[in-house]
């Protein structure tokens, strides 16, 4: 595969929902922005897209194949599925890490006083995927500290070709549309830091760079 330019890219978006109960989930501020952006600028330089995504509030972009999902396990099962017509995957929804051990079919009702819940930790769909690695792997890193060495983490231990690392910092919003700062790096170290720029602009430069990505 070395040389070779992606033609059929898999993007991940938005949060992952976790059930607690008929009525209550936990999740993350993802709005799926970022996702979206991805698969609309890989659908305009005439890639075919495939989009899978957690809940939000947006508008599926034409001309792709969308697949909803609600919760990390699902999100894995239709990565899985699909993956295998892909030569590029961008994972750029926020999975959530853990998942309620129980979910109760009825509705749990409150008794004054603390209550806990018990979590267990989701499959990491990206370590999945790069234990067996057929297409360019590109993941996100969303860090509220040492950005540039957990992201260097990730991108090693995912056996990633590039990592967007993007931080969450006061004042500022990651989620959404406001504008951002990234860095990204790949395989071969190299690092761009890209500073302010709306997430449909990145999302081209991103995808740019995963098409021009031989290197795994
Ligand atoms: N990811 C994944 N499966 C998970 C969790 C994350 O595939 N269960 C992917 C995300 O889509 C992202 C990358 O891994 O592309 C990094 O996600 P992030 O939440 O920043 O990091 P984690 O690996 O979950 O580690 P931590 O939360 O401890 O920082």
């Amino acid at each position: 595969m070395k040389g070779a330019t992606a033609k059929r890219v898999l993007v991940t978006a938005g949060p992952t929902r976790e059930k607690i109960d008929p009525v209550r989930f936990i999740s993350n501020y993802s709005t799926g922005t970022f996702g979206y952006e991805i698969a609309k600028a890989a659908k305009r330089l005439g890639l075919e897209v495939i989009l899978i995504s957690g809940p939000t509030a947006l508008k599926v972009p034409r001309g792709v194949k969308f697949i909803s999902v609600e919760s990390a396990r699902d999100m894995l099962g239709a990565v899985i599925e699909n993956v295998k017509k892909c030569d590029c995957v961008i994972m750029a929804s926020a999975v959530c890490d853990w998942r309620p051990i129980k979910v109760s079919g009825k509705k749990v009702k409150k008794h004054h006083g603390t209550t806990a819940l018990k979590l267990i930790e989701n499959p990491d769909i990206l370590k999945l995927l790069s234990k067996r690695k057929k297409a360019i792997l590109v993941g996100f890193a969303l860090e509220t500290e040492d950005l540039e060495r957990n992201a260097r983490k990730k991108l090693r231990e995912k056996n990633l070709d590039i990592i967007v690392a993007n931080r969450v910092k006061t004042g500022r919003s990651p989620f959404g549309k406001d504008k951002t700062d990234v860095l990204i790096i790949d395989k071969a170290n190299r690092m761009i830091k890209v500073r302010n720029k709306s997430k449909s602009e990145l999302a081209k430069i991103i995808v740019d760079k995963a098409l021009n990505c031989n290197i795994y």
